[in-house]
């Protein structure tokens, strides 16, 4: 032990036998919805029988169906349901978590789900990321009166949320059927001026220029599936990451996945998240998704890996502290029992994870499926 520090510190330290391991930075989940109650298998069922995302939502399913549960629920029954998943994901690898509201739709029923996110990561040793996601879908009490509800998202909700710090970022659902591109504008005004970081849900479903949205200091832009070439060249000039979220797609059913070449090969920086949510990703696995990104994304197994490590921090403004293993750095690590790191996304469906460091803190031994995997 030749490190002055290690042999000074030598009696906490706590060691750690990695050998025939692959050891990763933890990996850094940077878009999530895990503030919510039910499942929806209706809206599942729907989809199978051969209903699209947008028609389950106009039939009263979709987003506004998991927003009557949240509201009634108490705050510390949701704490405990986003501990559980923010738990689910350390088993798998991942140490941050961005974690956003939008289930509640009410002033007080998003401050109810980001003070529960806030509760449950108190309790947990990794890193969360709260995002108000006020503007996910204009409630039926306001049912064609989106710009008032946006009015309200400006000027009560954000203004709120930044005074009791119970966010870092707002969040839009900039889609037909949710929020336009003016009220997106304004709502990224607003959360500006409040001294909060700015992400949006955009060009899942459809196009939606990019030009004015870039405008901003925008530090994320999520899903992009139908992104076209020239916004493409106009992200590559910025430091916006790209959060592409396969598992939605997967989920969804459908033939196209987001276009990571694309995004990658004209220089824009890429990040991968689980998007874990009821309705179009219920999944909390990393690993997963990167097995996605591989195969239907062609993106290597390397690039997958800094996508949902070091380009996931920047995706948060994190990468100071996370995504990659530096002196330094936060203590965030995944320990796989693999060979070679490319078996991570080649065992699809298959946790591989046997312990992750979080904040320096070592989690309890995953749950894998096959003894022989476990750590002796
Ligand atoms: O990222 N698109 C908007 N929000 C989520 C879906 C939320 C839901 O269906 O509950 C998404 O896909
Ligand atoms: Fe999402």
């Amino acid at each position: 032990m030749r490190d002055p520090w290690i042999r000074k510190n030598r009696k906490q330290i706590e060691e750690i036998d990695c050998r025939g391991q692959v050891v990763l930075p933890g990996f850094v989940d940077s878009h999530t919805h895990p503030a919510f109650i039910t499942t929806r298998l209706l809206d599942f069922e729907k989809r199978i029988a051969g209903a699209t995302y947008e028609q389950i939502a106009e039939a009263g399913g979709g987003i506004q169906s998991s927003v009557d549960p949240v509201r009634k629920t108490s705050r510390e029954e949701l704490a405990e349901r986003v501990l559980n998943a923010l738990r689910e994901m350390a088993r798998q690898g991942t140490t941050t978590v961005e974690a956003k509201s939008g289930y509640g739709l009410t002033v007080e029923s998003e401050i109810k789900s980001l003070q529960a996110i806030g509760q449950a990561a108190r309790r947990w040793p990794g890193t969360v990321v709260p995002t108000l996601l006020g503007a996910h879908v204009v409630p039926k009490e306001y049912r064609d009166r989106s710009q008032a509800y946006a009015e309200i998202v400006c000027k009560e909700m954000i203004p709120r949320v930044a005074k009791r710090n119970l966010a870092r970022f707002v969040d839009v659902f900039t889609e037909r059927g949710a929020f336009s591109l003016p009220d997106t504008e304004k709502i990224f005004d607003c959360a500006t001026r409040q001294g909060l970081g700015l992400r949006a849900h955009v060009c899942q479903l459809s196009e939606t220029p990019l030009r004015s949205l870039l405008n901003f200091n925008v530090t994320s832009l999520d899903h992009l599936d139908q992104i076209n070439d020239a916004d493409i060249s106009l992200l590559a000039k910025t430091d916006t990451v790209a959060t592409l979220v396969p598992g939605a797609n997967y989920f969804l059913g459908l033939e196209q996945f987001p276009p990571a070449r694309r995004l990658i090969d004209s220089g824009v920086a890429v990040a991968l998240a689980t998007d874990y949510n009821p309705g179009s990703s219920p999944t909390t696995s990393m690993p997963f998704v990167l097995s996605l990104a591989c195969t239907h994304m062609r993106m290597t197994p390397a690039e997958a890996i800094s996508a949902s490590t070091i380009n996931g921090a920047w995706a948060l403004r994190l990468q100071d502290r996370k995504g990659s293993i530096e002196p330094g750095k936060d203590a965030d690590l995944g320990v796989f029992d693999v060979q070679d790191y490319r078996e991570i996304p080649y065992w699809f469906a298959s946790n591989r994870c046997a312990l992750t460091v979080l904040n320096g803190v070592t989690n309890a031994p995953c749950i894998c499926s096959n003894p022989d995997l476990r750590k002796k």
